[in-house]
């Protein structure tokens, strides 16, 4: 197989600077859509239908749909169920159809769609199986991250250095951001949580008392799957990394 090629956009604002043509486009939010999506999908969520917008997500659940939304770190209003992973553990809401909105996470598989090859969502939770993934696809890859509000964060850009770190033998760099991505992971893996810790949005979670997340979306490969985009819906793949 040809060397492949990968980059990384930092932000959803970014998007436009990056060809998705033909692409598998890995989006991550780590703190925390994409990992309570993996979770849910790894706790045997029929599905995930990602949506941007508040109003339309409220909606779904006259169409039998469990909601969940947050806004800025929060449950949003008249939602039960807000964002955090450890609300689908044990199978909680599984064979169930979840429709999801999020501050970022959301917006980012929304702009991930147009033209690319397909679409999935990463985290550190299923960070080997996606790798073993991507190594099996001939395919282009753009790690796509969240952010926050449209800025650089610190621990999806991380996540960027620690897919590129284990794609690096198949993969070519393609832009400077993933050299600089890799190089950050490297030296800091030993420790994630402790050089997370100073990561704004870990401390806005930190301020609504919710630690435990934080922990939770740091943990490595507890899901052997992956999460992709099938029309509207993130559905799991198992994968055999073994
Ligand atoms: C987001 O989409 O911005 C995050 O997932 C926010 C959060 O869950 O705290």
């Amino acid at each position: 197989m040809t060397k492949r090629k990968i980059e990384v956009c930092f932000s959803p604002e970014l998007i436009h600077l990056h060809e998705l043509e033909n692409k598998i486009v890995v989006v991550v939010d780590i703190f925390r859509a994409t990992s309570t999506m993996i979770t849910a999908l790894g706790n045997g969520v029929a599905s995930i239908t990602p949506v941007a917008d508040l109003e339309t997500c409220r909606a779904m659940q006259s169409e039998g749909y469990v909601i969940a939304g947050e806004r800025n770190g929060q449950t949003a209003e008249g939602f039960t169920l807000g964002n955090s992973p450890l609300a689908y553990l044990d199978g909680a809401y599984a064979n169930q159809k979840i429709a999801m909105t999020t501050t970022n996470g959301t917006l980012a598989i929304e702009k991930s769609k147009a033209g690319s090859k397909q679409v999935l969502i990463g985290a550190f939770v299923n960070l080997q199986a996606t790798a073993h993934y991507l190594t099996s696809q001939n395919q282009n890859v753009l790690i796509h991250c969240a952010g926050w509000k449209g800025k650089f964060n610190l621990e999806d850009s991380l996540y960027a250095g620690a897919l590129v770190s284990l794609l690096e033998e198949n993969f070519e760099f393609d832009c400077d951001g993933a050299i600089a991505m890799k190089g950050l992971y490297e030296s800091n893996k030993s420790d994630l949580a402790g050089f997370l810790a100073q990561a704004s949005h870990a401390k806005r979670l930190q301020n609504h008392q919710i630690e435990a997340d934080i922990d939770f979306c740091l943990s490595l490969n507890l899901f052997p799957i992956i999460g992709r985009l099938q029309g509207q819906e993130l559905v799991a793949q198992m994968i055999k990394t073994k």
